[in-house]
């Protein structure tokens, strides 16, 4: 008896981590923990559409998913061209019929300083982090209003939004944007089953290897500031989003959730 219960229970934990019958749209999804989370949602059951401007490799993840037997589609675009993406939400509602999560993953960084960082760089970060996720989550929510069941956006943000660091000055301007906004559109789609939330990824290595992007020096700083000791993996952060697009999580929006070893947690005594 008591065994049956136990299977009752975990039988209900399993379904709630299952995305079948439903249909994602992950911006970025070409590379890094974009590609990761548009791996992990096709095999949780969803049908998975890569938004990317680089095409050759989003393609190459619509085939990577293909082998996989689940539906996923590559299409090219830039997350800051609101035509671009009201055709890549049309091509994918004619492919897959619906809509129901958004991960804008879609980004780009820099390391320059006030002093360094031109007037068409900090408008060239803000378009795609920032105004990029405010595009795709308004055409996003408008499909989710009009189909009326509700939704899942999860906003890929960055220990940078809270932690400021030299060199990350537009970087960091526009991740901190886009906690406010994942609040703030929180609040207006909840009376509609819209949930809204972020994740706060720290440093983090995907393709087997280390982040492309980090120099050796930047990661030992980052490992001795973060308690667990090591930089984050994209399937962790990617292990994150698909609980948030998921029913386990259906009482869970407006949330910043920090995948990052305990970084933002403190700062934390001086070794001797
Ligand atoms: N990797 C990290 O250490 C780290 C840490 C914290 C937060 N993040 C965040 O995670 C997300 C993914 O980072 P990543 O390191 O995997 O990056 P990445 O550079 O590997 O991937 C970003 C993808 O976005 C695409 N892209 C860029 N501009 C675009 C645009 N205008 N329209 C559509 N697609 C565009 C790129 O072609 C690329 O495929 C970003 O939001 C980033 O800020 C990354």
């Amino acid at each position: 008896m008591f065994g049956t219960m136990c299977e009752v229970r975990l039988t209900k934990v399993h379904e709630g981590l299952n995305l079948k019958d439903k249909a994602g749209l992950v911006t970025g999804g070409a590379s890094g923990i974009g590609r990761e989370i548009a791996i992990l949602m096709a095999h949780k059951g969803a049908s998975v559409a890569i938004l990317d401007v680089d095409f050759a490799r989003a393609a190459a993840v619509e085939k990577e998913i293909g082998n996989q037997t689940k539906q996923s589609l590559a299409i090219p675009g830039d997350v800051s061209i609101a035509g671009q993406v009201e055709m890549a939400y049309k091509t994918m509602l004619s492919e897959f019929g619906r809509l129901d999560i958004l991960v804008n993953c879609a980004a780009i960084g820099t390391n320059e300083t006030t002093l360094t960082t031109t007037e068409y760089l900090w408008e060239t970060i803000m378009s795609t982090n920032l105004k990029g996720v405010f595009i795709c989550s308004k055409l996003a929510v408008e499909i989710m209003l009009n189909q009326g069941h509700g939704g899942s956006i999860i906003n890929i943000c960055s220990t940078a939004a809270n932690n400021a660091r030299v060199g990350g000055i537009a970087y960091s301007t526009s991740k901190a944007g886009v906690v406010q906004f994942t609040k703030s559109l929180a609040l207006e789609m909840g009376p509609y089953g819209i949930r809204v939330n972020a994740v706060s990824p720290s440093l983090t290595d995907f393709d087997h290897g280390q982040n492309p992007k980090s120099t050796s020096s930047y990661r030992k700083a980052f490992i001795e500031q973060t308690p667990l000791g090591r930089t984050a993996q994209a399937v962790e952060i990617a292990n994150t989003v698909i609980f948030l697009a998921s029913e386990d999580a259906k009482f869970i929006t407006g949330e910043v959730i920090h995948v990052d070893g305990g970084y933002s947690a403190g700062k934390f005594t001086v070794k001797d």
